[in-house]
């Protein structure tokens, strides 16, 4: 792709602009890697997400140089102690093209469902690369997952490694696990995604009557491997101390599981949750920022003791589709309440985005054409969307050029948890996707019809 930076205006409009960023704007429009984001509308019609190809394939990138190549002990990605694995989080966005992708870089798929998993088989990802989580897979999940030759299960229930060992037994397998702790630390931008706390439903307590008795079955058991331990502190973070905090607690169990097992943990996963920019007021870190101090720890840790250092893994989602995608909408309804709010409505909302109304969540926008509008002529609007809720608002206190109906407005950093978390509220049916690879554009969600939408109603 050829970009002509000398072209692009500079402008506060654009959230992610940098001399190499895949938004700028051009003639006044707003532009996603080689492409006019208003054509884009026009194509695939509005509510439209838009991923950009480049952006995803550097972050695969940037994690292949920071955290694989750098801590890899041999080729191979998590099999045979290879130093460092990764696993794409599959719930920030899956479809079939984005688990091509997955395969593509060489990482691993992180599912929590039957219905995850089963896009990703449907998609030709291979079975022994999938680590399924949840806090409450059902014994269907487990059976097909096993029976399909799930690479790694991380367990979260207490009663769930008896139901993976008879699974496995029956099946002829021997099923590789990591049990997923609760590490005790507190950390996450919202309650809702805050996951690591004593009280969470997630993760096997640390107590040792709890956690002990669990892993030495599992060390002991013909039909299990136990590869190690799993922790996820929280989400949309920017600072490693808990991920640090959690992983000296790690090790703690994993030389006392060396000490009373004689077993020697093959791996330990610090799950993802790693911050993006969904506003000017946040700083991505990268990824070596979390990996660095948590891979330097390990190391010192297990050579104080003599203990062999396990295969770090991360779990990234957020962070790779995240910012990578924004959405389209075209502005509607423009509604000035007596000395009130104005009101600019969207042909969207909570339906494709439900992150405001759940977690308060805070976006920046911009009028797709009217991206060279200057200062003095934006003025402070709440974009709202078209269902019937209060709460159906996108972002409060908006900065925006003037609005007219049929205006393109993009949201940015709305890659992850957006078509994840969409619903047919109100039935209006689930938006488009599309991927941008240059001057290229090509749809890798079709807009759902009315019929779709209605057609499991009896
Ligand atoms: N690994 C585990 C075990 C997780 O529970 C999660 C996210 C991830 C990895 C990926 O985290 P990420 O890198 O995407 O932050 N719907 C919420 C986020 C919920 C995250 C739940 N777990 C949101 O829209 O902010």
């Amino acid at each position: 792709m050829s970009v002509d930076h000398n072209a692009i205006e500079k402008t506060d409009a654009v959230l992610h602009e940098g001399e190499d960023s895949v938004f700028y704007v051009r003639d006044g429009a707003l532009y996603i890697e080689g492409v006019r984001a208003s054509d884009l509308a026009k194509k695939y019609g509005t509510p439209l997400y838009v991923y950009s190809n480049r952006m995803i394939r550097e972050r695969f990138a940037e994690i292949r140089r920071d955290f694989l190549d750098r801590y890899s002990r041999n080729d191979g990605l998590g099999d045979d102690r290879a130093g460092a694995y990764a696993a794409y989080a599959a719930k920030a966005f899956l479809t079939p093209v984005m688990c091509r992708i997955v395969a593509e870089e060489g990482f691993l798929l992180d599912v929590v469902s039957g219905g995850e998993f089963f896009t990703a088989i449907q998609a030709g990802f291979p079975a022994d690369r999938i680590k399924y989580h949840g806090n409450n897979k059902t014994i269907q999940e487990l059976e097909e997952a096993i029976g399909a030759g799930v690479g790694r299960i991380v367990i979260d229930g207490l009663d769930e490694l008896f139901i993976i060992e008879e699974i496995a037994e029956r099946a002829g397998r021997i099923q590789p696990v990591l049990f997923r702790i609760t590490p005790e630390v507190s950390a996450g931008a919202h309650d809702h995604i805050t996951t690591g706390r004593r009280d969470s439903k997630f993760g096997v307590p640390m107590d040792e009557d709890v956690l002990y008795p669990l892993v030495g079955r599992a060390v002991e058991s013909p039909h299990i491997h136990f590869l190690g331990l799993h922790f996820h502190v929280g989400s949309q973070l920017f600072d490693p101390a808990p991920y640090i905090e959690a992983t000296g607690k790690a090790l703690g169990v994993i030389d006392e599981i060396n000490r009373r097992f004689a077993y020697s943990v093959p791996e330990l996963c610090i799950g993802g949750g790693f911050g993006i920019r969904y506003t000017r007021a946040e700083e991505r870190q990268p990824y070596a920022a979390f990996t660095g101090p948590v891979v330097a720890l390990v190391n010192s840790y297990c050579e104080e003791r003599g203990l062999i250092p396990p295969d770090i893994g991360i779990e990234p989602g957020r962070s790779i589709v995240g910012d990578a995608g924004v959405t389209l909408y075209t502005v509607g309804s423009i509604k000035q309440i007596p000395d009130g709010p104005k009101y600019v409505s969207i042909d969207g909302g909570m339906s494709d985005n439900i992150r405001p109304a759940l977690y308060g969540a805070v976006y920046e926008a911009m009028l797709a054409d009217k991206a060279a509008a200057k200062a003095a002529d934006k003025e402070t609007v709440t974009i709202c969307g078209k269902l019937c809720e209060s709460g159906d608002r996108i972002i409060d206190g908006a900065s925006l050029a003037k609005a007219e109906r049929g205006d393109i407005l993009c949201v940015f950093s709305t890659g992850a948890y957006g078509y994840s978390m969409a619903s047919n509220y109100n039935k209006i049916p689930k938006a488009a996707a599309c991927l941008v690879d240059g001057e290229e554009a090509r749809l890798i969600v079709r807009r759902q019809t009315y019929e779709e939408m209605i057609a499991p109603e009896i």
